[in-house]
């Protein structure tokens, strides 16, 4: 019997409760305070150089044109081994990086995790993110996954990631983490010691274990995983059915095999056929956020709309600097060139233009000489998108929305995550327009009224 098979149940769509809304006024009614402090507002994995694998640096440089991911799936129909149990541990700690790395990781082996009829064990975000990405300063300790994303099986809407088991010492680097004395009798495969095999073979190994696993096992298997995900066969290949024997128990269905997003990402003409596979996490952007991040966002767009003019179009600037200067020339005069010749054409429109001002240039004088360059279109006002951020959530700490212990205001990869509401991952679509001086995306100009005409149609009633 393949771990008693049950009814599932649809997931249930989440609304905001009273309480929810509440904190919600309390922070958009709080008077705007000046906050000379300005973001260095990291971007995603800025090609780390000791990024492993070439694939990874292709899936990260796409990731990040296209903004981050937001591990969008299309869930079909339901198809996921339901599990009578998750007695079984994976655990992930390798090397710390940037954000939408260990996301990418976490999901992935989330996936994996509900068709094992596991969860996923990982360490807090404090030993997982690189410093490098966050001015140098590691995060707080108090800063949890949860934070950042509510990943939910779909079978039971339980957490996906766990925090770590009462039998852990402080050390998450030690190989093995855990200790065999505590689990007598468990199937315990450490990947990335010397004799690992590698994550494929272990993977394999373990798929027959937990198929062939009682309904009411009480034993399991942990899975330590101490070794780069990216350069694994699991990172971009399908995941192999389990043996013959295996596939002819009852209750096995190919259809259970799980997705793993990067994957698709590799094969894209296989992104669009009909026989994709289980997705075991919700992959509903507005469910994957936790409900005080979309109370954040949410007040930061209404900051926005206080600020800025009256039927307005929002066009978020993205100005890059630090080490993309030599790249990229966003001198205050050619930024000046670029915005007057850019909004060209715009001020016959019949509608105002708020302009949005991300940068991780922390010079005030340079930032303040930016917002003035709208002087001479009446039809413009330009923001500063990330002292807003930070005033945001500087509010939520003070009214206990989000833990004051944790320091979000001086954490990059928060600050980022509540500002994508306003760029172009956003899930809302809040802004419409989007102006870019980064990189590779460094144009003399971006004539709106050309690169984005179906924002200047007149709506009809
Ligand atoms: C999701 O799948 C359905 C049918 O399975 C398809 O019609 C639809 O276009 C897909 N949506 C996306 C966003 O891929
Ligand atoms: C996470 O999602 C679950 C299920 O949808 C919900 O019950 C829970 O309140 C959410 N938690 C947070 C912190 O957003
Ligand atoms: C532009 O904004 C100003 C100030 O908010 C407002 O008075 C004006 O009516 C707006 N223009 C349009 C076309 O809505
Ligand atoms: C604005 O456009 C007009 C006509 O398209 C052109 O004559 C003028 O030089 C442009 N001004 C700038 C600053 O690009
Ligand atoms: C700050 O920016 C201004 C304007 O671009 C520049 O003149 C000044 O030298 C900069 N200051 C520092 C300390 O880099």
């Amino acid at each position: 019997m393949l771990g008693g098979m049950s009814m599932p149940r649809p997931t249930p769509m989440r609304t905001l409760g009273s309480n929810t809304t509440y904190y919600f006024f309390l922070l958009i009614m709080i008077p705007a305070v000046t906050v000379p402090m300005l973001l260095h507002i990291y971007m995603l994995n800025d090609l780390n150089l000791e990024m492993p694998s070439v694939q990874a640096q292709d899936f990260f440089q796409q990731q990040h044109k296209r903004g981050q991911m937001e591990l969008q799936r299309n869930i079909s129909e339901q198809c996921w081994r339901t599990c009578p149990q998750r007695i079984n541990k994976i655990y992930f700690q390798h090397r710390m990086r940037g954000l939408g790395d260990r996301l990418t990781v976490i999901d992935n082996l989330a996936q994996i995790a509900g068709y094992l009829c596991a969860i996923l064990e990982v360490p807090p975000p404090s030993k997982m993110l690189a410093l490098e990405h966050n001015n140098g300063n590691r995060v707080s300790e108090n800063v949890k996954w949860l934070d950042f994303r509510n990943l939910t099986f779909l079978q039971d809407d339980s957490q996906a990631v766990r925090g770590l088991d009462a039998s852990f010492s402080e050390d998450f680097d030690a190989s093995p983490v855990y200790k065999e004395e505590n689990f007598p009798g468990w199937l315990h495969i450490v990947s990335g010691k010397s004799d690992s095999k590698g994550l494929l073979e272990d993977f394999i190994r373990l798929q027959e274990f937990s198929m062939l696993q009682g309904a009411d096992a009480r034993t399991g298997f942990i899975w330590e995983i101490h070794t780069t995900f990216y350069e694994s066969g699991l990172f971009d290949r399908l995941l192999p059915p389990p043996s013959a024997q295996v596939q002819e128990l009852p209750g096995y269905e190919d259809k259970m095999l799980p997705e793993l997003q990067t994957y698709y990402y590799f094969h894209p003409e296989e992104a669009h056929t009909h026989k994709r596979r289980c997705t075991y996490t919700n992959n509903n952007p507005m469910q994957l956020q936790p409900t005080s991040m979309a109370l954040l966002r949410e007040a930061l767009k209404e900051r926005v709309r206080m600020n800025g003019l009256t039927n307005s179009i929002y066009v978020f600037l993205h100005i890059r600097r630090g080490d993309a200067i030599a790249e990229c020339d966003t001198r205050i005069e050619v930024i000046d060139y670029f915005l007057k010749c850019s909004l060209n054409g715009t001020e016959t429109q019949g509608k105002n233009i708020t302009l949005l001002l991300g940068s991780d240039e922390m010079n005030t004088t340079y930032r303040e000489k930016v917002m003035k360059l709208q002087d001479g279109f009446p039809h413009v006002s330009i923001l500063d998108a990330d002292s807003l951020t930070l005033e945001v959530i500087k509010e939520a700490a003070t009214n206990g929305l989000i833990d004051a212990s944790a320091g979000f205001e001086n954490n990059n990869f928060y600050n980022y995550e509540v500002q994508r509401t306003l760029k172009r991952d956003s899930i809302d679509k809040f802004s419409s327009v989007f102006l870019d001086k980064h990189r590779e995306n460094c144009d003399k100009c971006t004539r709106l009224v050309d690169y984005f005409p179906s924002v200047w149609k007149k709506e009809r009633d």
